[in-house]
This record gives structure tokens, sequence and C-alpha cells, in this order.
């Protein structure tokens, strides 16, 4: 807590060493916001903006809650890349790109924007020709619920791990890019008990509330889900008496989760090789076959570097583990540069899971799986024998394993494929007669 504090002020510090540097004299813009609504605009506004301009507001809110930005106008040069002129809206600190939810230009009033926590911040930045009107935006303090668009973020209920208030109700929309899905994974959960009337938790797949769903309360908290469109939304209500700790939950979509079933593949952290996001969990599962194992090969790995103070890797990590789930037997949790070596699994699933902090965001990793078949072979001066589990070629049918040609093909011998062959045969070479 205390390092992340530290890094928390130092951030806020760097933050503000930067307006300023590139403003034209005689206009003011910018500034720090804290109240719990407040109103933006670009210089000028609704007139032409003037030109060499960057404005930069900070708006930190209460701890515990969320920021909203609506944009009102908004008319900006545009560029295909928003090179020139842009608004550009960050999760937290602006400078760190790991943190920015979008940029914006052009004559398209961008969505509403929702921080993952209580700090957001807005850059204005105009060239030298070419203004428009500009931009004008209100935000507000959430206490709870809004539209996370982020690739990976953490619900709690109000005030959490304190008591939720009463008489509270939330409705978080999470929304991903086009055709992706949405992972949720409630990971601590416990609403006043009894009946799931009065205090509950609810999920919806997809944005509408009309489908019958399961309310959960008491300790019994929601399974994890995957949705089946790109929209997932949660709702909470809690009534006028007994409260409890509430929930937390965090999502992962489109780049940030996957489930791999095929032999072999490559995963690699989200917009890799550019730098992946801060403030995000995303989880990879690799579930081949019964009696397969899995080969993992690190391509490249750079993520933040360890805490220095602790020598551990408390920032931003890579784990894997053995397994379907973190509760399975960690093999490794990396950070840094250095390339790990290549792992194997004990069974046939293995779970990858990202963390990165609120800042310092990095290019990310590379990896490369394979499925493997354990295999024994033992050999005597004439001949030799390969043995394969049934259970690790679940898919083929005994005629189609043989070594070299048909007429060699295995034999079912307890649980295994067995083949027995002679070295001058089945198409082999025959045993080179050591001298
Ligand atoms: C954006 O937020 C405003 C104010 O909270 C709301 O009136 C509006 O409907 C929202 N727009 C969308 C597309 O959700
Ligand atoms: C959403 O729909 C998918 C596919 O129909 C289903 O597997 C999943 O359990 C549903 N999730 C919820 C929260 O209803
Ligand atoms: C994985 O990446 C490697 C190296 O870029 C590439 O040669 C290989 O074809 C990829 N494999 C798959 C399954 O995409
Ligand atoms: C291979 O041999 C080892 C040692 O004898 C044994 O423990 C293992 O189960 C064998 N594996 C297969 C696939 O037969």
């Amino acid at each position: 807590m205390q390092h992340f504090l530290c890094k928390f002020i130092f951030m806020i510090s760097m933050l503000w060493e930067a307006p300023g540097v590139h403003a034209r004299k005689g206009v003011k813009c910018g500034g720090v916001l804290s109240a719990d609504v407040g109103h933006l605009s670009s210089p000028n506004f609704p007139r032409v903006y003037p030109p060499y301009t960057e404005c930069s507001w900070l708006i930190v809110v209460l701890e515990g809650s969320t920021v909203q930005l609506t944009f009102q106008e908004f008319n900006l040069e545009y560029h295909d890349t928003c090179e020139y002129d842009y608004v550009k809206v960050y999760n937290g600190a602006s400078r760190d790109e790991g943190n920015l939810l979008g940029t914006f230009c052009g004559s398209k009033l961008p969505p509403n924007l929702t921080s993952s926590w209580h700090v957001l911040s807005v850059i204005f930045h105009s060239d030298k020709h070419v203004g428009s009107s500009g931009f004008s935006a209100t935000y507000r303090k959430h206490i709870c619920g809004g539209v996370l668009t982020s690739l990976s973020g953490m619900i709690t209920s109000p005030d959490y791990p304190d008591n939720y208030p009463n008489n509270a109700e939330c409705h978080w929309l999470i929304s991903a890019a086009p055709h992706s899905k949405i992972h949720l994974v409630f990971t601590d959960f416990q609403l006043e008990s009894q009946e799931c009337n009065f205090d509950y938790v609810a999920v919806f797949n997809g944005s509408s509330q009309e489908e019958q769903v399961t309310h959960y309360c008491g300790i019994t908290k929601p399974p994890d889900t995957t949705s089946s469109s790109n929209e997932l939304l949660v709702v909470f209500k809690s009534d006028f008496n007994i409260g409890g700790r509430g929930f937390k939950a965090y999502f992962s979509s489109g780049e940030c989760q996957d489930v791999f079933t095929v032999v072999k593949g490559n995963i690699t952290s989200p917009r890799y090789p550019e730098m992946y996001p801060n403030n995000i969990i995303c989880q990879w599962n690799i579930q081949l076959p019964q009696g397969f194992r899995i080969k993992l090969f690190f391509r490249d790995l750079e993520l933040e570097e360890m805490n220095s103070l602790t020598e551990a890797c408390d920032y931003d990590y890579l784990a894997v583990y053995d397994g379907q789930s973190p509760s399975d037997k960690l093999l490794g949790k990396w950070c840094g540069t250095k390339l790990p070596a290549p792992l194997i699994s004990n069974k046939n699933n293995l779970l990858l899971v990202l963390v990165t902090d609120r800042d310092t965001a990095n290019k990310g990793f590379s990896v490369s799986y394979i499925g493997m078949v354990p295999i024994n072979v033992s050999c005597t001066r004439t001949d030799f024998h390969i043995q394969v589990p049934i259970q690790s070629v679940p898919q083929l049918e005994r005629s189609h394993i043989y070594l070299g040609t048909p007429a060699c093909a295995a034999q079912l011998s307890g649980s295994n494929y067995k083949i027995y062959a002679r070295f001058d045969t089945c198409g082999t070479e025959p045993q080179v007669t050591e001298k």
C-alpha cells in the first residue's frame, strides 16, 4: 500500500510538469477538478480554439467511486489517426499510454467514458492550423455503475470492503469490441442472507434486463461467466436494512482473455507489440484433450521491472498455473525482461494470467505452446518398443497408429498402445553394428 501511495503521488507530480510546456502564452486551460460534478471545454468554446494549445485536466473524485465523462459538443479538425488536433482521455494519469481510453477528433461525439477508479484525465491538443469550435463535456462522480469499455476492470459494491449502503442500485454495462466475449469472475461475495429479493446481484447476457435470471445473495457467489455477446450487464441492489461486505469481481474481454483448444498456438499480451494497458487482469486457458501435456516457450517478455524494495514482481507480472484456475499450483511468476526457460504442465490444462498495475506499461509478452503426447521408447539389441497411453490419442483408431507401414500397427496393451519392431523392419534402418 505504502509503495502504491508513493507511486501515485509521484504520478500526479509527474503529470503536473506536463501542462504549460507547449501551451501558448495568454491561453489558460486545464487544471485539477475535484468536485462531484463539473464541466470542461476547449479554450474559447464555442468559438474557434487557438492553435498550438495543450490543455490537461486531472479529475480526482472520492476514492472508491469512479468518474463518468459525457461529451455534449465535439468538433475538432479531422485526421485519420487524429494526429493534428485531438482529445485524449486517460483512465488515470495522462502521458501514461497504458491508461489511454481513447483518442478523438473530427465531429463525431465520443461515447460516454467511465474510469475504472477515481482518477480520469483529459488532454486537448491543437496544432498550428485549421481550428474548429472544439468540445464541451461534463463529468460526474459515480458511486457505482457505469458503462465500462476497457479490456479489463474491477467492479465492487459501493464502499467495498466496508458494508454497502442501504437502498443502493447499481448497473454496470460492460461493453467490449464487436464479436468479442466477456469473462466475469467474482472473487469475493457476501450479501445479506435470506431470500434474494432484498439484496442481490444479477448478471444479464447482453444489455437488456428482460430475461429471467438468477439473483445471487448470501455467500453463494455467481459462477464464473462468459457472455454470449459483447455486452454483459451486472446489477446490484440493496434494500433498506442489513448489509454485508458486498462483492468484488473482475472482468476481461477481447484480447484480454481466450480459451485455446487446438494443439498448438501463440498467446500475446493485449496490443502486443504495442504497450499493454494499465490496470488489467487477463487470463488465457489452454485446454487440450486428456493425456496431453503442454509445453510453453517464451519468445518475448518485457514487463515492468520488479519492486526493488521487496525484490518481487509486485507491479506487473505474468503468472502460469498448472491447471484451470489460480487455485492450482503456481508454476512461475515473472516480470522484467529476463526470458524464463520453457515449462511443461503436469496435465492437459494450463492457465496464464497477466496482472498490471495502475502505471508504467511496457511491450508485454509473446509465448507459444504445443501439446505433447508422452511416449516411452525402449530398445534391445535387435528390436525396440514404443508405448503411447490410449488417452493421449483418443481421436485416433488403433489401425491408424503404426510405424512406417500399416503392417506395423500398434497393439492394445492395458491402457497403452504398443508397437514392437525389429530394427530392420517397418522401414527403419538396420542397426549399426558397433565395432
Ligand atoms: C451518456 O450519459 C448521459 C448522462 O449521464 C446520458 O444522458 C446518456 O444517455 C448517455 N449516453 C449513452 C449512449 O449511454
Ligand atoms: C450467456 O449465454 C451463454 C450462451 O448462451 C451461456 O453459456 C452463459 O451461461 C450465459 N450467461 C449468463 C450470465 O446468463
Ligand atoms: C506462432 O508464431 C510463430 C512465430 O511468429 C509462427 O511461426 C507460427 O506460425 C505461429 N503459430 C500459430 C499456431 O499461429
Ligand atoms: C514410461 O516409463 C515410465 C518409467 O518406466 C513410466 O513411469 C511411465 O508411466 C511410462 N509412460 C508411458 C506412456 O508408458
